[in-house]
């Protein structure tokens, strides 16, 4: 093995995993994971668990959680995590392009700053919608695509940079139209920049169904 490749394998697998530990510790991705997760009902997949720092806001409604995340080294870290309700709780090495769930098996869906991240993220949702029940809802917290021209240029310029040491994260995904395109009506739909800088903190929250 070459030695940038050593490099580039410690650094996604060991240092990667720790640093989106720690940012996605920040004040405002709680302010939304508090807004976000209590809606969930019933059987829920998570998509892109990560190291499970939702896992603290899963209320009483919640009968069973599914954490799918591709990341071994992530998932470890989650398992040290518990909801606060005992909830049963399965880990699951996965794609969120490939949900190894049955079609119209869960209630709720969520997904906080994943939609970014996984590769294909249309055929994501698309799982999503295929193993929601009829009814059931997705919720998202997501950054992406900002609709000021001056953001939208230094998302543009930042992206292929940024992808590269952040995991493969996109900054100018639309969020909306990937959601609506994969089969949901989008039912509520909250946008803001967080604190931060603009490139990076263009959010859209809320709630989706499938149509
Ligand atoms: C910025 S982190 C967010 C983690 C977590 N959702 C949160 O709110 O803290 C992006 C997550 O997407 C996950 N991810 C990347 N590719 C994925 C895929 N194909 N399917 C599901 N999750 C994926 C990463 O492993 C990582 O956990």
């Amino acid at each position: 093995m070459q030695k940038s490749e050593h490099r580039a394998g410690l650094y996604e697998r060991w240092l990667l995993p720790r640093l989106l530990d720690l940012v996605m510790r920040n004040k405002e991705a709680i302010r939304y994971r508090r807004k976000t997760i209590p809606g969930a009902r019933g059987r829920v997949l998570e998509l892109g668990a990560g190291s499970g720092l939702n896992l603290p806001f899963y209320g009483r409604e919640v009968t069973r959680l599914y954490a799918l995340d591709p990341s071994e080294a992530l998932l470890r870290m989650a398992r040290k995590k518990r909801p606060p309700v005992g909830i049963p709780v399965e880990f699951l090495e996965a794609s969120a392009e490939a949900i190894p769930l049955e079609s119209r098996s869960v209630d709720t869906v969520v997904s906080t700053w994943t939609l970014c991240t996984v590769p294909d993220a249309a055929k994501a949702l698309r799982e999503a919608r295929r193993v929601l029940k009829p009814g059931g809802w997705l919720l998202f917290t997501e950054h992406g695509h900002a609709p000021d021209a001056s953001v939208e240029s230094w998302q543009r310029r930042l992206n292929p940079l940024w992808r590269r040491i952040a995991g493969g994260c996109n900054l100018d995904r639309r969020i909306d139209r990937l959601i609506r395109d994969a089969g949901f009506e989008v039912l509520d739909l909250e946008n803001e920049y967080l604190k931060g800088p603009r490139p990076f903190t263009y959010t859209y929250s809320g709630r989706a169904r499938p149509a």
